[in-house]
């Protein structure tokens, strides 16, 4: 991949300071099926293993976010260029891909551990094709192959739980704005320390920050959930905004 600009920090769940709350419950590896309270029609499948990470398993906000986007952007996302950061297993590009109506493909992507999950993800959903798995490391210059792409939207869930990430992911929340200044990023986060609503706030200074309607937002913002969209501040943006 491209250049690096700042190495990317080691994170080891073990690692995470006290004043986090708890991660997800520890799963041994084994393949789970999802259908996102019946929003697909055929459960899709993904094999969770934290031996490369811990984007191994899914995470609350994922779930929240994949549920989402089924509920609310089955139809119109047809013509868009779809990418996800910190995709770990796939859960909701994966999610998208199986039931929303998409002409392009979809990137997932994460660091090099999670790459063959993520591959192992797609297989196991037959959408090879329809989507690709690429490494794609925050804060370093995006590859040739996404510059091409020009993600227009772009998923990230629960990227927010390790504060020495933080400032490589907004370059790479900004970079892709700047490459496509149309673009809406779906954000979604759970809220585990302080630090996480600086990085809302810093967020808020850099792009145009709104949440975004959900009927289950009563329910998962009592569980410290999230889900905003980003987009940028200065262009201005030609084509329908969705979300
Ligand atoms: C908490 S997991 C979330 C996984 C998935 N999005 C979900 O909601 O279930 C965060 C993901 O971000 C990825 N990640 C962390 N730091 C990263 C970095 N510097 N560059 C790219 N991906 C990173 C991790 O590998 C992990 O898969």
């Amino acid at each position: 991949m491209a250049g690096s600009r700042s190495p990317t920090p080691e994170f080891s769940p073990l690692a995470v300071g006290v004043d986090l709350a708890p991660l997800p419950a520890y799963k041994a590896a084994a393949t789970a099926g999802f259908d996102f309270d019946g929003h697909l029609a055929k459960p899709l499948r993904l094999h969770e293993d934290l031996t490369s990470g811990c984007g191994g398993q899914t995470w609350p906000a994922g779930m929240v976010l994949a549920k989402h986007m089924l509920r609310y952007h089955q139809k119109d996302l047809r013509e868009s260029r779809i990418l996800e950061l910190g995709a770990g297993g796939g859960l909701v590009g994966l999610a998208v891909a199986s039931g929303c109506e998409l002409e392009n493909p979809l990137y997932i992507t994460d660091q090099l551990e999670m790459f063959s999950l993520m591959g192992h993800n797609i297989e196991l959903n037959e959408l090879q094709g329809r989507v690709k798995a690429a490494i794609l490391n925050w804060g370093e210059a995006l590859a040739q192959e996404i510059v091409d792409f020009q993600p227009d939207v772009i998923l990230a869930a629960d990227c927010v739980y390790f504060e020495p990430a933080f400032p490589l992911l907004m370059t790479t929340l900004s970079d892709l704005l700047s490459l496509c200044p149309s673009a809406t990023i779906y954000f979604c986060f759970k809220k585990r320390r302080r630090a996480d609503m600086q990085f809302l706030k810093k967020a808020q200074k850099a792009f145009d920050v709104a949440e975004v309607h959900d009927e289950d937002r009563p329910v998962f913002s009592r569980q410290g959930l999230f889900l905003y969209s980003f987009r940028s501040k200065t262009t201005n943006r030609t084509g329908s905004q969705i979300g």
